[in-house]
């Protein structure tokens, strides 16, 4: 006689393998990536690839961020050289990616690597967890990946994946402690992968099953490696899992952007303050962004125009409005804040999207006699 729980294990390693076998024939190919045959016959992934992928796939998409990806490796191809490249280098090859305390803090951890660990990265959960600018969630993608530790990884696509095998209806994200859990049923535990099962390979499967079959909308259930298995599918409520609480609408803040070009052709630009949104990247001179408008603040008198359609942006927790506002100004005019940067040096790929988005509205007023 079998009890629950040997049918419940037999589920699970069924659904296991079922997934490897899926992922043998499925896995996408990325430039970061050991496929399942490579890994299979003994390559292992370069663990600073490895660490730089997942920072850049955090709230980023893997189309969005592969070219990125490449530029970044052609440029600092490993450790040593980014923990020895300028910050203001390595934030403007991020710009345009977001989030960029992630770039603030990945070059506080390969200084922190090649410093304090002759350059190589520590290998368990735990360890990688200890290094500056990594969070739970690289510290296991890192371990499993790079070095097949028995580690958990999840992120929203795993989490999918999950609510549904188990058929879990309560909303996230509450569910997300007992999501992790259940996570850690499915992967491969350190006996697993001493008998060669591979954590780093699960990840990813995990991963690319939820990003190309177990969908948001519409999941290909037909096509599932875990179908057999799947709890939300047997109770036909598989495609409204994961239910979310509803989430309040964002707020709207209000402020003012001011584009200063000299009459030789210099715009006039500044650092933002290291820590806070958009952190150490270069923008426009502006104001706060308040819920009521702030008062225009120019960093220096001109004869402002103000430009007539707004620059519209959404972060994370607000929706953002700018006003924005050109002015030329001669030579000799001396800024309250900021610098002038010559025509010749302005480069608006350095800049972040918001910031971007600022440039495009103000150049042809700029132009205009
Ligand atoms: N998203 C984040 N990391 C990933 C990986 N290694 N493979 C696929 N998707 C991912």
């Amino acid at each position: 006689m079998r009890d629950a729980a040997d049918t419940d294990a037999a589920r699970l390693d069924q659904a296991r393998i079922a997934l490897a076998g899926w992922y043998a024939a499925n896995a996408r190919s990325m430039p970061w990536r050991v496929g399942p045959a490579d890994r299979a016959a003994g390559r292992r992934p370069d663990p600073y690839a490895v660490w730089l992928s997942e920072v850049m796939l955090q709230q980023t998409t893997v189309a969005a961020v592969e070219g990125r990806f490449r530029r970044f490796m052609a440029r600092w191809p490993n450790l040593g050289t980014l923990a020895s490249a300028s910050d203001e280098a390595v934030m403007a090859e991020w710009a345009g990616l977001g989030y960029y305390a992630r770039a603030r803090n990945l070059l506080k951890c390969a200084r922190a690597v090649q410093d304090g660990h002759g350059g190589r990265f520590p290998q368990t959960e735990e360890a990688l967890r200890a290094l500056p600018g990594i969070g739970a969630y690289t510290a296991a993608a890192v371990a499993a990946i790079a070095f097949d530790e028995p580690a958990v990884v999840v992120d929203g696509n795993v989490e999918r994946v999950v609510a549904r095998f188990f058929a879990v209806t309560a909303p996230l994200p509450g569910c997300k402690p007992a999501l992790r859990h259940l996570a850690g049923r499915l992967a491969p535990d350190a006996v697993a992968a001493r008998a060669g099962h591979s954590p780093g390979d699960h990840a990813q499967a995990m991963m690319d099953l939820g990003a190309t079959v177990c969908t948001p909308r519409n999941p290909a259930c037909g096509l599932c490696p875990l179908r057999d298995g799947c709890e939300g599918r047997a109770l036909g409520i598989a495609a409204r899992l994961p239910a979310r609480a509803p989430k309040a609408p964002k707020p709207v803040r209000l402020g003012h952007a001011f584009v200063a070009r000299r009459s030789d052709g210099a715009l006039l630009l500044e650092r933002r303050p290291p820590s806070g949104l958009l952190g150490g990247m270069p923008g426009w001179p502006g104001t706060e962004w308040g819920e009521a408008a702030p008062d225009p603040d120019p960093p220096l008198a001109a004869d402002w125009q103000t430009v007539a359609v707004e620059v519209r942006h959404t972060f994370t927790h607000f929706h953002l409005r700018l006003q924005v506002h050109v002015a030329t100004v001669g030579l000799a005019a001396q800024p309250a804040r900021g610098a002038f940067v010559p025509a010749a040096q302005f480069r608006p790929a350095a800049l972040p999207t918001l910031m971007r988005k600022v440039w495009d509205a103000a150049r042809d007023p700029l132009a205009a006699p």
